[in-house]
């Protein structure tokens, strides 16, 4: 087995399995914040990405991309059920967003998450050259450092959370979440996209393991076993750093893609096809109960209801990649949002003229450039998100200093792009306001507001945002008194 210096372990390999018009396979980046943003920064590094290639059964054999090798791992029917659909997907990630839908615990789903990670550890051990670097990824490896630490003491182990951390009283409710802390402790350097975060940590660590805990480190018993430290005890304890590192998004391939001749004639295209007088309203999200997609598509047609918005003058496009479909929550909202968008369109649309057009689909990178050019207004209203990568994505896309960019206040990316017409998604009535207001924009207004976000996210890239992480991370290499 070769190994690298540079090990990352997450639940997905950047790659999902397409079959092309003529029957071929053919492997195309899976849709979501953590592949898009750790493929930008592994393709021209040598490194192994342990992950799952969302196939049930044996792995497949993979190709490299570039310098970088994947490590597929096999995951079983019940391994999907219990640990991804079931515990990783149906607990933590509601508990994480805010329980905006109700968190499932089921006894039977623990086990499966905790072999699963413990296989995923054993994986990493396996391809980690002497004293490497493991960056574990996310809510569904969160046992993974510490099962790591204890079969390599020598590596060094970094941890991140693509998702918010929930406040302690959210996260007391997990029945086993003295083990996930203990698990995601295990890292020498936690991360997160908000300092708030890390804030939680601190609180629950001191509640839950007795550690003395700040906002950027937490000083532990080194033992995983052991009872909770005293907090006068130097001998045999690590220190954990946390901290705040937003994640963000590969601005120059944006920039290129911008400049491509296809994407250039595609947005035109597109224009013309949704009308050339039209503005536009373009919103793209995973097919999630956390994206806010109902309460969006409700204010729209409150707006085409009260006259405010008329079908003549504006189109909305509603793009919906397909997402954890076997997932009851999952199958419900995909049920609710198409009834909404025929009822919208059986009500207000016209011969040759949606309201919406929905498109439940992946898209290909320079399909989606074309899609941000097109849009006047970028409706981004997530319920709560972690960052947000297509706010991001959207402004970068932009070639000149058009658009508004409406983003709910509980996405990580407000924090950043304060510059954007910031909303409360759960406020229907200042929603409605808020795309108006947006709709009616002064150019010179969108356009200081548009300046200031490239900005910022040009000066905070991916690469700026792996540099911190990585730069962090080596001078947390452990530290056992
Ligand atoms: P999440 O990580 O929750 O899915 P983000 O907005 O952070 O949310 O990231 C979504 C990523 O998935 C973005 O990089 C976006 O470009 C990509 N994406 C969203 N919809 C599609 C789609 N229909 N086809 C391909 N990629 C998509
Ligand atoms: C979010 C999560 C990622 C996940 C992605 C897509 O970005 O933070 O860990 O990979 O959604 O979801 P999926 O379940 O398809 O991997």
């Amino acid at each position: 087995m070769r190994q690298s210096s540079l090990v990352v372990v997450a639940n997905r390999l950047p790659l999902d399995d397409n079959v092309a018009p003529d029957g071929a396979c053919e492997w195309r980046r899976s849709p979501g914040g953590l592949a898009g943003a750790l493929h930008a920064i592994l393709e021209q590094t040598p490194a192994t990405w342990v992950g799952w290639s969302g196939a049930i059964g044996e792995a497949p054999r993979l190709p490299d991309i570039g310098t970088l090798r994947l490590r597929p791992m096999s995951i079983s029917e019940d391994e999907l059920r219990g640990y991804y659909e079931g515990f990783a997907n149906s607990t933590l990630w509601p508990l994480y967003h805010d329980a905006v839908e109700q968190p499932v615990f089921d006894r039977g789903w623990w086990e499966t998450y905790r072999s699963v990670n413990r296989r995923f550890a054993e994986a990493a051990a396996e391809v980690a050259e002497p004293g490497a670097t493991v960056w574990v990824q996310d809510y569904h490896l969160q046992l993974v450092p510490q099962l790591l630490r204890e079969m390599r003491p020598d590596v060094v182990i970094g941890f991140f959370l693509h998702v918010p951390f929930p406040p302690p009283e959210l996260f007391m409710q997990l029945p086993r979440r003295l083990e996930l802390l203990r698990g995601m402790l295990g890292a020498d350097l936690v991360g997160f996209q908000r300092p708030q975060a890390a804030h939680n940590v601190a609180q629950l660590a001191a509640k839950l393991l007795g550690a003395h805990g700040a906002d950027d480190a937490i000083t532990m018993d080194a033992s995983p076993t052991a009872p909770p430290a005293t907090h006068n005890r130097t001998e045999g304890q690590r220190i954990v750093r946390t901290g705040a590192f937003p994640v963000s998004i590969d601005v120059a391939e944006m920039r290129s893609l911008n400049a491509r001749p296809y994407v250039v004639n595609q947005a035109r295209r597109l224009q013309r096809d949704l009308g050339s007088h039209k503005r536009v309203l373009l919103s793209v999200d995973r097919l999630d109960y956390t994206k806010g997609i109902e309460h969006r598509l409700t204010a729209y047609s409150e707006l085409l209801r009260d006259g405010l918005v008329k079908v003549r003058d504006v189109v909305m496009v509603q793009v919906a990649v397909p997402s954890r479909e076997r997932v009851e929550n999952y199958r419900g909202l995909r049920d609710r949002i198409e009834r909404e968008v025929g009822r919208i369109n059986g009500e207000y649309g016209r011969v040759g003229e949606p309201a919406i057009h929905y498109l439940n689909q992946p898209f290909d990178r320079a399909d989606l450039a074309a899609l941000y050019q097109t849009a006047d207004v970028m409706v981004v209203t997530p319920l709560r998100d972690g960052m947000n990568l297509v706010a991001k994505e959207f402004v970068a896309a932009r070639r000149n200093d058009t658009g508004a960019l409406v983003l709910s206040e509980f996405a990580g990316a407000a924090a950043e792009l304060e510059d954007a017409f910031l909303v409360n998604p759960h406020d229907v009535d200042g929603l409605k306001e808020t795309l108006l207001h947006a709709l009616a924009a002064d150019p010179a207004d969108l356009a200081a507001r548009m300046k200031a976000m490239r900005a910022y996210i040009t000066a905070n890239d991916i690469h700026a945002w792996a540099r911190a992480y990585l730069t962090e991370l080596d001078l947390a290499r452990p530290l056992v008194s």
